[in-house]
């Protein structure tokens, strides 16, 4: 039998089901890549190492150009259509502190009548990185600062391990408000949040998006699949605005990593296309 026809069927004995990269990968070859102490805290990679850059800043990386896989499944959003008459009001906010204020004001998500504080988001208002979590938590409710609990201390050493501080990233989340118990926030309440949020990412107009756990990528992407399939993909997210589509990468919540550290290899994979990414989109 032929060759190849014989690798596939050995590949569809064994369960494979859908090929994840363009080019097949030798795991076995794969040198060890690991945080260290010696790149933490380093701006990115040493110059030496650095992919070459795309053809131009504003392009997204492409198989040829970078190291990074080509956007996939780019799809802009569609929430300006379901609430027109607040996504035109937030058109017209240019500031994130004008936004702040107006989310402030809005009463059309009841989590905020439950909640202590509003958690908003932090960071530059012109981060390169924009990082999207779910939802606030306890700690992060008591505080009103996103990713301040424990899963936001391993983003913190996550970010730190790719080069990068917790104050050079913008961190926001998918709702504003603290869903009570943690409780799995309805459709209703994200649809309610959503057009605050694509607004503040056309203000800061990232140059990536890290959408952290299946809830924010399944938000933003507006797709059914899980984190296992939606994670390690390019793609594009087109908070409309005339930001333009924006590179976007899903990976693992840190939630999950801590429950299930075996994961961490593959989230410190999109951290590293993150980061070379980064650095080969750099002006
Ligand atoms: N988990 C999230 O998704 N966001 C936070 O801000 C904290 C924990």
């Amino acid at each position: 039998m032929n060759h190849w026809l014989e690798t596939l069927r050995w590949y569809a004995d064994m369960g494979v089901d859908e090929a994840v990269a363009d080019r097949a990968w030798n795991r076995f070859a794969e040198p060890e890549v690991r945080p260290s102490p010696a790149n933490q805290g380093r701006p990115l990679l040493a110059a030496a190492s650095r992919p070459s850059p795309p053809a131009s800043p504003s392009t997204p990386p492409s198989a040829t150009t970078s190291p990074v896989p080509p956007p996939r499944d780019a799809r802009p959003a569609q929430m300006d259509a379901l609430q027109p008459a607040l996504a035109a009001e937030l058109a017209a906010i240019e500031t994130l502190d004008g936004l702040r204020d107006r989310l402030e004001r809005f009463d059309g998500c009841a989590l905020k009548t439950t909640a202590t504080n509003t958690v908003f988001g932090e960071g530059p208002a012109h981060a390169r990185l924009m990082i999207i979590g779910e939802a606030p938590g306890e700690e992060e409710d008591r505080q009103g600062r996103p990713f301040v609990g424990p899963s936001g201390q391993l983003l913190d050493r996550m970010l730190a391990a790719i080069g990068l501080e917790r104050g050079e990233v913008y961190i926001a989340n998918t709702l504003y408000w603290r869903p009570p118990g943690n409780r799995t926030p309805t459709p209703a309440e994200v649809q309610a949040c959503l057009p605050f949020l694509r607004r503040q990412i056309a203000i800061i107009r990232p140059q990536a998006l890290l959408m952290v756990g299946g809830a924010a990528a399944k938000t933003m992407l507006e797709r059914k699949e899980g984190i296992m399939r939606l994670r390690g993909r390019w793609t594009e997210y087109d908070p409309g605005g005339g930001a333009g589509p924006i590179p976007a990468l899903a990976t693992f919540h840190p939630a999950y990593l801590l429950r299930s550290p075996a994961q961490k290899r593959e989230a410190w994979r999109d951290f590293l296309a993150m980061q070379a990414y980064l650095l080969a989109s750099r002006d």
